[in-house]
This record gives C-alpha cells, structure tokens and sequence, in this order.
C-alpha cells in the first residue's frame, strides 16, 4: 500500500493558478492585439508584452514539469475520466511549448525583423534567418496551437466544474491550497 498526498504541494498549484492566468490573459491580448485597431505605438508595446509574457510562460512551464516530477502525486483519477483528464494535461504541455515554439520562429523568420525586447531588458535572439515560406508556416501553425489551447482550456475547465459541482468530489480540491492529508493509493 502506497500513501500518497491528497493535492499538490503548494508550489505545483501556484504554478498551475499563474500559468493559467497568464496563458488566458495571452489568448485575450493576442487576439486583441491582432483584430483590434490601435495606434501603431499602441499595437507595437502590445506585441511587445505578448511576446514577453509567452517566454514567461516557457519557462514557468518547464520549472512546474521539474517541480511536479519532484512532488509527491496525489492518487490518480480512476477510469475513463482520469485517464480523459491526463490525455488532455499531457496535451497542454505539448500544445503550449509547440505554441511558443511557433511564435518565437515567426518573430525570428518575419520578412520585417523587429527584435523581441524581454520587457524592455535585453534581446531575445532569434531562431532563424527571415524567410517569407517559414514565416507564414509559423504565423498559421502559432494560430492553430493558440486555439487547439483554447479548446484544450473549455474541456479542462468543462472536466473540472462536472467533477466539482455533479459528483461534488475532490478534484478540484487536489490542486488548491491547504493542509495535505495522506492516501491511500
Ligand atoms: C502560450 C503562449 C501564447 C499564447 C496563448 C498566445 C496567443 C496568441 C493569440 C490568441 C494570437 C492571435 C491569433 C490570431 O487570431 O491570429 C497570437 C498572435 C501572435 N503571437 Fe502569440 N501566444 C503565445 C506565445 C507567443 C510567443 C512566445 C510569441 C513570440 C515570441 C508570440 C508571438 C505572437 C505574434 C507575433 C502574433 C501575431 C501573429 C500575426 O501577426 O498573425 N506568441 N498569440
């Protein structure tokens, strides 16, 4: 018999809670950024932050993957809905590091290179050389990654609220605060 924690150490959760805020806030101002008509100085500063913000997300992405690789696991979710739930975790991992994969290339390959300024304190280099052919390849493949999150983010969301407010368990619970009890796993 395996005891395990009923959450996730409080490290693994804020992790969670700010990835996700921060990867909402990118879908809404990406967007924005790119359907609405600001002042050029406006669109440039917004590019700018998204741009930011996304290497902020990379690298909170690959610090949660070490932390939750060091943390003890709470028990797995039974059946088909857990194993649902991870197939679409897992899915999130890859879907956001392949979206910023795309929009580090289309900014490094844009036939007009304006160098991503890391919140106004140094240049990110680029990953490639302009090519108009890459460039149109990354903008569609950053486009198809940002929505399949999107989808990924309704399911999860869909997932986690049936879990908590039909069948009134713990899920939701496993990745808040507060005092972990042991279980049995
Ligand atoms: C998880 C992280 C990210 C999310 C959720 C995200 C989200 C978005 C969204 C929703 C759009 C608008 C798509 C459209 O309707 O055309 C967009 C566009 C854009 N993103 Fe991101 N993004 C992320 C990371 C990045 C990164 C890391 C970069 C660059 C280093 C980047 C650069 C861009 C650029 C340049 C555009 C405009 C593309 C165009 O002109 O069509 N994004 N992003």
């Amino acid at each position: 018999m395996t005891l395990r924690p009923s959450r996730w150490s409080p490290v693994v959760a804020a992790l969670h809670w700010i990835n996700a805020a921060l990867i909402l806030g990118l879908l809404g101002q990406g967007w924005l950024m790119t359907h609405a008509a600001f002042e050029a100085g406006t669109t440039f500063d917004l590019y700018q932050q998204h741009k930011s913000f996304g290497f902020v997300v990379l690298a909170l992405t690959a610090i949660r993957l070490a932390a939750r690789a060091r943390s003890a696991a709470p028990p797995p979710v039974a059946g088909w809905e857990g194993q649902l739930a991870r197939a679409v975790q897992a899915l999130f991992y890859l879907v956001t590091v392949l979206a910023i994969g795309a929009g580090w290339l289309l900014v490094s390959t844009s036939p007009l290179p304006i160098p991503t300024r890391f919140f106004g304190l140094f240049v990110v280099p680029d990953i490639a050389a302009p090519d108009a052919g890459v460039f149109a390849g990354a903008v569609s493949a950053h486009r198809i990654a940002v929505y399949a999150i999107a989808a990924l983010v309704a399911l999860h969301v869909a997932g986690t609220l049936k879990h908590h407010v039909v069948d009134r368990d713990d899920t939701l619970r496993r990745i808040t605060f507060g005092r972990a009890r042991a279980r049995r796993a």
